[in-house]
């Protein structure tokens, strides 16, 4: 008898809107691997069952996207220091079948997509980053670890970016504000890492803190600008990126984890892109 592909499962609420499947079909293809790559909507009341479910039933590993990756912090039995400095999980693996692993390659995938296939030189730049949910907690120590010469994190809630300031000061210079007070001068790059493209929206800020060589990076997906990056490019910005790239990174350091080999995530971003 043949055997089963082995399992895994993207957790979210809501999910099926996920590219993750496709990525992680393209991943097991180069290696000829045999695994199954579901999507599992599951609301925060169910969250925590469901996921044992899925490991008791002989589920190999598992990502965590909105609105769930705290939780996962608190479900697993260990947690990896950089999931444990973000307090958020985004990929559980299970080396040894009863122990539950949590990590966070979100932040891996950003600093990869921007300095690998980006090409972007982070140490001396003055960074801006948009939002303060649980994105920015997971790429705040790597992009801090490139050495920018300020990270500023702005805030439509300006309390939840001083929080995280205040958290994360040990790793380097980060400052926090509201939007309009970001605004004063333009940024050698912006990260919008709001969930304001999920609903169409920019974030409320001013076009001064954009130059022409200013790179805009913008942590949504999908085909055309997106609303960020059509308001980027009508205050004049030309260096304008989706984020793509840090998707298929974050996706591949999750497959290193869970089946110890680093796919070649070009073909993949190539295909995501090809429209
Ligand atoms: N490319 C990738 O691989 C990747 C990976 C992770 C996340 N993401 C994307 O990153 C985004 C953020 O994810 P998350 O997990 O950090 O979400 P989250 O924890 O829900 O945080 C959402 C953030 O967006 C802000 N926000 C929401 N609506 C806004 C609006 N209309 N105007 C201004 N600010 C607004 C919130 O501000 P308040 O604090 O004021 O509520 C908060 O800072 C999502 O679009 C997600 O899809 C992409």
């Amino acid at each position: 008898m043949a055997e089963a592909p082995d399992r895994y499962a993207l957790f979210g609420h809501p999910v099926m809107h996920s590219w993750s499947p496709f990525i992680h079909g393209m991943f097991a293809q180069q290696f000829d691997h045999d695994i199954q790559y579901r999507l599992i909507d599951a609301t925060a009341d169910r969250f925590r069952k469901a996921v044992i479910d899925f490991f008791v039933e002989g589920g190999r590993g598992i990502n965590v996207t909105v609105p769930h990756k705290q939780a996962a912090a608190e479900l697993v039995n260990e947690l990896t220091p950089r999931a444990e400095r973000a307090g958020a999980v985004n990929t559980i693996y299970v080396p040894d079948s009863t122990t539950l692993i949590g990590d966070n390659t979100d932040g891996a995938g950003l600093a990869k997509d921007l300095t690998v296939n980006l090409g972007l030189m982070l140490h001396g730049r003055r960074i801006l980053i948009l939002g303060a949910g649980g994105a920015v907690r997971g790429v705040l120590a790597p992009l801090l670890r490139q050495r920018p010469s300020v990270l500023h994190i702005a805030n439509r809630t300006p309390a939840r970016a001083e929080d995280l300031a205040g958290e994360f000061a040990d790793l380097g210079k980060v400052a926090a504000s509201g939007f309009a007070s970001a605004a004063a001068q333009p940024w050698d790059l912006i990260i919008n890492a709001t969930s304001a493209s999920l609903t169409g929206d920019v974030p409320e800020f001013e076009g001064s803190a954009l130059a022409p060589e200013t790179v805009c990076y913008d942590m949504s997906y999908g085909h055309g600008d997106t609303p960020f990056l059509r308001w980027a490019r009508a205050h004049g910005a030309t260096m304008l990126h989706k984020g793509w790239g840090m998707l298929v990174e974050q996706a591949a350091e999750a497959y290193f984890l869970w089946r110890g080999v680093r796919p070649d995530t070009r073909p993949v971003l190539d295909a995501l892109t090809a429209n």
